[in-house]
């Protein structure tokens, strides 16, 4: 069976989460296509170079989650040619048998606008900054939650703003905000609506 599940959405809106946990409820693979922008934000050099030469092994770097490697991310995703580059690997990836889950800012857009079931997972902006600097720390956290909430407000400006594939929901997308939800309870809604669409009875 091929079943393509696309889920968009800004930063720290919880899509990575889940995206997990969808694959894993229906046995589906799942690709955190961010992972391929961060890393080739953090090769260095050419980027449209790197995005052509970017291997497996670039994937597992350990530096990939740091804010560093979001905000590189954000700017090579930017220029036409990275995201050219990295096309078929997310195709080839959707299409496998068994299923799959994408998680990105223009998978039911460009990338799979074919995709059988389109998620926007969405939350506001101070929603989303309190969850990255709980995950950094809190208080412990080497940046206060208005420095953060600043990164999350310029690369969400960044992603929106740009020509090539900006960040919006597909037409045919369902939106689901998690501002007000728990993560389970966000999950749960997740399935309801894939499920939805593969027996739609
Ligand atoms: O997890 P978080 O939402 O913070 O970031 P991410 O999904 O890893 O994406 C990092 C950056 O890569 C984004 O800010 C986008 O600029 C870019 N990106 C993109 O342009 N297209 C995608 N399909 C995925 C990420």
């Amino acid at each position: 069976m091929r079943f393509t599940v696309a889920i968009d959405g800004p930063a720290a809106a919880g899509k990575g989460t889940i995206a997990r946990a969808v694959a894993a409820h229906f046995g589906f693979a799942h690709l955190d296509t961010g992972l391929l922008y961060r890393a080739v934000g953090m090769k260095g050099g050419d980027p449209v170079a790197a995005a052509r030469a970017l291997a497996e092994a670039d994937l597992s770097r350990p530096d990939l989650r740091s804010h560093a490697a979001s905000d590189a991310a954000s700017r090579v995703a930017a220029i036409p040619e990275v995201r050219t580059a990295l096309v078929e690997f997310q195709r080839d990836f959707a299409r496998q048998e068994g299923g799959a889950v994408l998680d990105g800012r223009d998978i039911g857009t460009v990338i799979c606008p074919a995709a059988e079931a389109k998620l926007f997972v969405t939350a506001r902006p101070e929603i989303r900054a309190r969850r990255r600097w709980l995950e950094a720390g809190g208080d412990a956290s080497p940046e206060s939650l208005d420095e953060i909430l600043a990164q999350v407000n310029a690369r969400d400006a960044r992603d929106t703003n740009r020509p090539d594939a900006p960040l919006r929901p597909a037409e045919d997308a369902v939106t689901l905000d998690t501002s007000d939800l728990s993560i389970d309870d966000a999950v749960v809604r997740a399935i309801e609506i894939v499920k939805a669409r593969i027996d739609p009875r």
